[in-house]
């Protein structure tokens, strides 16, 4: 893990991940602890999983059955919700919707199939700004069943903290972050699960953006590759690596062979700020074999259009008074409402407007589904969970909805969720 802070770079000795957990035909137990994480010789306190800030990476087979209990010894309520799975709504772990808060003391026992091989995680989706922004998060690999040949198999986490003037964890949160583009840290970071590489090695990197509000711009250095996957689903053409923008909760699965130390920089601002060094030392023959895209996972086609819903983003700082009471609305509510944004009957192609009326970019996440991007003429192009829709943009997706039950849809910027961009849609 390398940090930087207020653009100074800073390199801190790369932090130990905990190995990941197999969690075929045994029960994987999470529990929430108190973690000690060192920041600039500092140490930050945070919430993990199994004592550990990301929380342990957990690997299943497709098809499989992942068992997890939460076992709650926080002193504070919470649950554990899967994104980006196809699962039985039961087990989405969503408040009010699908399950209460995991008391103090309490457990929850998780059960579902994985139907898809990707790249996916989970995280507390009770007080989630807080609890997430706290470290309550870690990767969940689905692997295909006859997986890419690589070398390595690379789980990377962008992440930041914010700090208070003493160093510490910021606990407030302040008014200007719930109005704005969120609780935006002050250090940056990148865990990764190996920071040892050789010249001529090909890599698997998934990159995932856990982080409650920043919107990571990434560029890797030191290989040549393809992206294979967004947000755990295979693209049927891989695209050249070039710039990769993550919103909070989204995925990038890249396959590359490496030619140098392999960087992860964040390049939003002009200096591109060191998140991650994976060394090379020593080299390996290059593989000759071209890189191909990865299995599909099979979801579904669109069908015929039956229903066209809009959902107008409102709020914010500079943004139009809304109907809601919150900072944020969808459709002039703030929260969950009543009635769903929409019911549709099992299996039903909807076309979803997403219309951003506000002075900020939305990263808007459909739970128990994938959905389609779609270019002009609105043709599917791209399966996501979570799209960046940015100010003053309109995007068009298509969902299939084909998993029944009450399924959120909200901001992943955790504190415009907080503040009221969350709605709901029942499938029949
Ligand atoms: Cu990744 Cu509703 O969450
Ligand atoms: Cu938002």
């Amino acid at each position: 893990m390398i940090m930087n802070r207020r653009q100074m770079l800073i390199g801190l000795s790369a932090a130990a991940l905990p190995q990941p957990i197999r969690a075929e035909g045994s029960r994987v137990i999470l529990r929430p602890t108190k973690v000690d994480m060192v920041v600039e010789g500092r140490l930050i306190e945070m919430i993990g999983f199994n004592n550990s800030v990301p929380g342990p990476e957990i690997r299943v087979g497709r098809n499989e059955t992942l068992s997890a209990r939460l076992e709650n010894t926080l002193e504070e309520g919470t649950m554990i919700h899967w994104h980006g799975i196809r699962l039985p709504n039961a087990m989405d772990g969503v408040n009010v919707l699908t399950q209460d808060a995991v008391i103090p003391g309490g457990s929850f026992d998780y059960r579902f199939a994985v139907p898809d091989a990707g790249t996916f995680w989970y995280h507390s989706h009770y007080l989630s700004l807080d609890q997430v922004s706290r470290g309550m998060f870690g990767p969940l690999i689905v692997e295909e069943l006859d997986p890419p040949e690589v070398d390595q198999d690379i789980t990377i986490q962008l992440f930041d903290i914010l700090t208070d003037a003493e160093g510490n964890f910021d606990r407030t949160f302040h008014t200007s972050h719930y109005t704005t583009e969120g609780r935006l840290g002050d250090v940056m970071m990148a865990f990764s699960s190996s920071y040892q590489t050789r010249v001529g090695e090909r890599l698997r990197l998934r990159v995932i953006n856990p982080s409650v509000d920043r919107v990571f711009k990434i560029t890797l250095q030191g290989m040549s590759g393809v992206v294979v996957a967004l947000d755990g689903m295979p693209l049927v053409a891989p695209q050249l690596l070039g710039d990769m923008v993550l919103a909070p909760g989204q995925r990038v699965d890249v396959i590359g062979d490496v030619d140098a130390d392999v960087l992860v920089l964040e390049s939003s601002s002009v200096e591109p700020l060191l998140l991650a060094k994976i060394s090379a030392t020593g080299s390996r023959d290059k593989r000759n074999a071209a890189i191909t895209p990865l299995p599909p996972n099979g979801l579904p086609q669109p069908g015929r259009i039956t229903q066209s819903v809009g959902l107008v983003m409102q709020g914010g700082a500079g943004g139009k008074p809304h109907g809601g009471f919150g900072s944020w609305a969808f459709n002039d509510v703030s929260g969950l409402p009543r009635a769903p944004l929409l019911s549709a009957q099992r299996g039903e192609t909807i076309l979803m407007q997403l219309r951003n009326d506000t002075a900020f970019p939305h990263g808007i996440h459909l739970h128990g589904h994938h959905f389609w991007e779609t270019d002009e003429r609105r043709a599917p192009t791209v399966l996501r969970d979570t799209t960046l829709v940015e100010a003053g943009e309109t995007k068009e997706i298509l969902c299939v909805f084909d998993n029944p039950g009450a399924w959120l849809i909200h901001c992943h910027m955790l504190s415009h969720q907080e503040d009221g961009m969350a709605t709901w849609l029942q499938v029949a």
